[in-house]
């Protein structure tokens, strides 16, 4: 080990760490991927602190230049990260001091790892909510734009699993639109609220330089400074309500993975995915799999893990800082990876699909799917009770089932044996063209009430 290096902070103590100690304590094997913003963030405090007199334009210039050299060398892959110096700051710091000397040590003035840990990592996650901002958006047009193609689509609707009622597949899709509109919505709402920066809190309690915390704030993109510098360095909550939105995001994404894995077996065959969606199997020659949506479905429970997993990390923990907080960044990195590329893969496997629409129209008449709709109208043009309507249907749909045929089958002198007051005017109701066109109740399954939803997501959506 570096001796030299080792002791950087480590003035007062007369002995290195012991190799245990440093194996636990290090964390630049994960924080290093916040070097960017560890960068950015030592630029806009140094020329704050040239700006405010605090150090010199000279020394600043030169930091300033190092930074640069030391960003060039990480993005070039040349730079040597090392576990003496413990984390991303140190190692940045470290190489700027052998790059420029004597100056490198005053970039450090009004500053404390812990307010520079808490302003790269929201820096790094307020990234990550614009990431997943953008691929939400581009999710959400990929599953409008299938919906318009397929907005009068007859499928079957569920309950229970159980076919219920006949829908569009457009509208089902549209379902999912809502869903990660929330989401998106809960993205961007907590970035409004964690755009608030750190840096300046100093170790705990601020600091005794005339510093400009609303400078450095405004340099970093930030709507202003934290206020209050306790809560400053040990507020992780911006990490938190990222995975929770994003937990809350990939159990939607795991429901529409799932669908597209029944809607994909043989039983089912609503949907096709292509080649380059799936996979074969290398004993059975015929099978086709849904790889990608069962892998979207098995990792939500990483970010839900991640979620939890942060939550029992904060929990309990007293003012200000400590090191337990460290542990903040590899589940919010493993989450942030996760669900981005589950969102990629849904992006892909939503513009993939073909609806096999033969398949999904036989589907939808099955099991008497158009019930409701001869309740509907026994109740709307006879005039009787629902609940009466409910019960003569229910006897409509055992004489069907013990012809074996369809209620739409059923001769008009069978039905009218069950109750007299049945006309010809029933046929129209009982195809499942005309019960989806029926649903035109605001935010039903009627193909222009999709489309209507269509266009305003689209509207939306370009916003
Ligand atoms: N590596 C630390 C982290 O990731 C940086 C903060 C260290 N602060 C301290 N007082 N030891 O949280």
């Amino acid at each position: 080990m570096d001796k030299d290096k080792g002791m950087l902070i480590r003035g007062r103590f007369a002995t290195r760490l012991a190799d245990v100690m440093e194996a636990i304590n290090a964390s630049i094997d994960f924080d290093q991927r916040m070097a960017s913003q560890d960068i950015d963030a030592s630029i806009a405090h140094s020329n704050m602190l040239s700006e405010q007199g605090i150090i010199t334009a000279a020394d600043n210039d030169s930091i300033i230049n190092g930074l640069k050299r030391v960003r060039a060398e990480i993005e070039d892959g040349v730079f040597k990260y090392s576990k003496d110096l413990e984390d991303i700051h140190m190692n940045v710091e470290s190489r700027l001091h052998e790059i420029i000397g004597a100056p490198a040590g005053r970039l450090h003035t009004a500053r404390s790892r812990n307010d520079q840990v808490a302003t790269d990592f929201k820096l790094w996650v307020r990234d990550a909510h614009d990431r997943s901002e953008q691929l939400l958006v581009e999710l959400m047009n990929a599953l409008v734009e299938r919906a318009a193609e397929y907005a009068s689509t007859v499928m079957p609707g569920f309950t229970h699993l159980q076919s219920a009622q006949p829908i569009t597949f457009g509208h089902h899709l549209m379902a999912y639109v809502e869903m990660f509109g929330r989401d998106l919505s809960r993205i961007r709402d907590s970035r409004r609220r964690m755009n608030q920066c750190p840096l300046g809190s100093a170790a705990l309690a601020g600091t005794s330089f005339f510093i400009n915390r609303q400078r450095t704030a405004e340099l970093l993109k930030f709507d202003g400074p934290t206020r209050n510098s306790l809560d400053g360095v040990s507020d992780r909550d911006f990490a938190i309500e990222y995975l929770s939105a994003a937990a809350l995001s990939m159990v939607h994404l795991s429901r529409l993975a799932e669908e597209i894995v029944l809607w994909m077996s043989p039983q089912f065959s609503f949907i096709k995915l292509s080649d380059a969606w799936t996979t074969g199997s290398s004993i059975m020659p015929q099978k086709r799999n849904p790889d990608a949506a069962e892998l979207v479905r098995g990792k939500t429970g990483r970010v839900t893990g991640s979620l939890v997993g942060l939550l029992t990390l904060m929990k309990g923990l007293p003012l200000t800082f400590s090191k337990d907080m460290q542990e903040d960044k590899e589940q919010t990195f493993d989450a942030a990876d996760t669900w981005e590329i589950c969102l990629q893969a849904m992006i892909g496997m939503v513009g993939d699909m073909v609806a096999q629409q033969e398949r999904m129209r036989a589907a939808s008449s099955a099991g008497h799917a158009t019930a409701t709709d001869l309740a509907d109208w026994l109740t709307r043009s006879v005039g009787m009770p629902f609940r009466e309507a409910h019960h003569i249907t229910g006897r409509l749909v055992r004489a069907a089932d013990e012809r074996g045929v369809g209620l739409e089958e059923l001769p008009l002198e069978v039905m009218q044996g069950v109750d007299v007051r049945i006309s010809v005017e029933v046929f129209d109701v009982l195809g499942v063209d005309n019960s989806v066109t029926s649903r035109l109740s605001t935010g039903g399954t009627a193909p222009v009430r999709v489309l209507e939803e269509v266009a305003r997501w689209r509207d939306s959506l370009a916003k």
